[in-house]
């Protein structure tokens, strides 16, 4: 079985989420996303979601791309859930290109083409929230 894991924080999820959980999980036979939990957010990346942790979790999970979740509490975390989880690919938005690319020592390293012209981001100024 090949195990694939990618990590963020698909707050308000949108359709430039599923488009990359539907390719990552394309990519093998199990997908694992790693959430960013609330204070990794607030503390490392300065984001503050409008949707919790658990109710992010639980959106994911009712994604049929989507067979497990785990917290993202590190940045250092991954090689330890790579190992762990057997992962064979690690995958992410072209957003991080390159920045990944020391798990190549430990997995196969796969960037993903963003889906153009939508992000949280851009749904909250849009909205204004
Ligand atoms: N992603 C994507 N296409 C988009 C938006 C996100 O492929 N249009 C991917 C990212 O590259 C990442 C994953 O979805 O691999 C989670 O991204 P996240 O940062 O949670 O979503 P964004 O909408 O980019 O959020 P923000 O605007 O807060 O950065």
């Amino acid at each position: 079985m090949k195990k694939i894991i990618t990590y963020g924080t698909f707050d308000m999820l949108h359709y430039g989420h599923i488009n990359l959980l539907q390719r990552a999980r394309a990519l093998g036979d199990y997908l694992i996303v790693a959430l960013s939990t609330d204070e990794f957010n607030s503390v490392e990346k300065d984001k503050v979601t409008y949707f919790s942790y658990e109710k992010r979790k639980k959106l994911l999970e009712a994604i049929r791309y989507v067979d497990l979740v785990i917290p993202e509490q590190s940045w250092d975390q991954k090689i330890q859930d790579i190992k762990e989880f057997r992962i064979d690919t690690f995958v992410i938005g072209d957003d991080w290109k390159g920045k990944f690319d020391f798990l190549k020592e430990y997995c196969e390293v796969v960037y993903l083409e963003r889906t153009p012209e939508i992000s949280t981001t851009k749904i909250k100024r849009d909205l204004r929230i």
